[in-house]
């Protein structure tokens, strides 16, 4: 019998593929189920695998690596798809994907499953990033094959004795980790439609909070420290979520084209990030001169992007990461944060690298710049303009 490794997530969709894997595939399987900062409890995940008749059960705890080799890179490259969306989702399908590798080699199984339906970038995600690092290993992707309707996958539920959640069902998909948690489905497919209260967690807010400042430090464009106490980035993560949280702060609504074609409207809720990536580039506009940072932005976009599209391990990723990796150099320094309801605002920053110089910039006194300079400069620097206009004058004709 051949082995396939599924990413099990312990919901109903992948304990499904879990027995059909095993009867339309005839394979043996081995789950691997991920803690990204999803609030899991690993053990359950694996005694729920262990139950339905698995091979083996991996559970890992895989948060440290999601900050270190996928959140920060992110992050130095203030990633924001479309502009907005932070990437939560999209960074942790190449983590994952990692690890099905890793285990898929162990246990010499050709194969490896996951449970994306055939409408959504985290399949392309999945199976690009599979590919990347293994060539030889097939993917399977249940879901997208077996165009069960919702009744008929409980149907086969109960005849397997998988067992179905009791509570009335949630009719929204939602994926969560440190970096974010993304909501859509059921009544916000409708974009005309206010998404209802009860789908947020994490953004709640926190009745009669005076307005709070936060100091956020970074070196070399990462977060090492919050109110002058070193912490670590997960730390600085879990804490910004939770404060961020309580003021209402980090919530997105957006229409998101996914690479797919489709249109899609994808809620979420995003504290630490848009705090974090906002306080980030509030440093790098102190410390990049003007070309880097009009040069990084387009970076930035594009990297976005390729994050989006799944291509993670691709070498363009890697050598736009270099590029990135370089720019933060200097991005050192802290930057004061105030919260209020619903919204924050980055209101100090500081660097030791700032570029920013008071003598020059200054109206109060006498400034070093040298306004006579200023004349000459934008005589030549405007003398395309100059020229152009000149010609347009049809008396200077032959
Ligand atoms: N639209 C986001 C992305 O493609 C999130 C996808 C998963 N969302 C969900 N609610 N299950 O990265």
């Amino acid at each position: 019998m051949e082995k396939v490794v599924l990413a099990y997530s312990g919901g109903l969709d992948t304990s499904v593929a879990i027995k059909w894997l095993n009867q339309k595939y005839n394979m043996k399987v081995i789950t691997l189920t991920v803690d990204l900062g999803q609030k899991i409890n690993l053990d359950e995940v694996k005694e729920r695998a262990e139950k339905l008749g698995v091979e083996k059960a991996y559970v890992w705890d895989l948060k440290e690596e999601f900050v270190e080799e996928f959140i920060l890179p992110a992050l130095k490259a203030n990633a924001l798809y479309e502009g907005t969306y932070p990437l939560s989702t999209a960074l942790s399908r190449p983590l994952i994907a990692k690890y099905l590798v890793k285990v898929a080699k162990e246990n010499n199984a050709k194969y490896v499953a996951h449970g994306c339906t055939g409408k959504g970038n985290d399949q392309v995600r999945f199976d690009i990033a599979v590919k990347s690092l293994a060539p030889d290993l097939e993917v399977i992707a249940p879901v997208r094959e077996w165009n069960f309707t919702r009744e008929e996958e409980i149907e086969y539920a109960i005849e397997n004795n998988i067992p179905v959640p009791v509570t009335r069902e949630n009719p929204y998909s939602i994926d969560e980790n440190l970096w974010g948690r993304s909501i859509e489905g059921g009544i916000l497919e409708d974009p005309w439609l206010e998404p209802p209260e009860d789908i947020f967690l994490w953004t709640k807010i926190k009745p009669n909070l005076p307005p709070r400042y936060m100091e956020i430090s970074f070196e070399e464009g990462v977060p090492v420290g919050l109110d002058g106490e070193v912490m670590s980035p997960i730390k600085i993560i879990e804490t910004i979520n939770r404060v961020a949280g309580e003021y209402g702060i980090g919530r997105v609504d957006h229409i998101e084209n996914r690479l797919v074609g489709i249109k899609t409207r994808e809620i979420y809720e995003v504290p630490a990030a848009l705090v974090l990536i906002k306080a980030h580039s509030a440093i790098e506009s102190l410390v990049h001169h003007r070309e880097l940072s009009h040069f990084k932005r387009i970076i930035e976009e594009k990297y976005s992007q390729i994050i989006y599209y799944g291509l993670w391990f691709d070498p363009l990723r890697e050598a736009l990461q270099s590029f990135i990796e370089k720019t933060q150099e200097r991005v050192t320094g802290k930057v004061r944060v105030k919260f209020d309801y619903g919204n924050f605002s980055i209101v100090g920053k500081y660097s030791p690298y700032s570029l920013y110089d008071y003598d020059l910039a200054t109206y109060d006194k006498k400034s070093t710049f040298s306004n006579e300079l200023a004349v000459g400069f934008i005589k030549i620097f405007g003398l395309p303009s100059y020229l152009y206009a000149k010609k347009s004058d049809k008396n200077n004709f032959c």
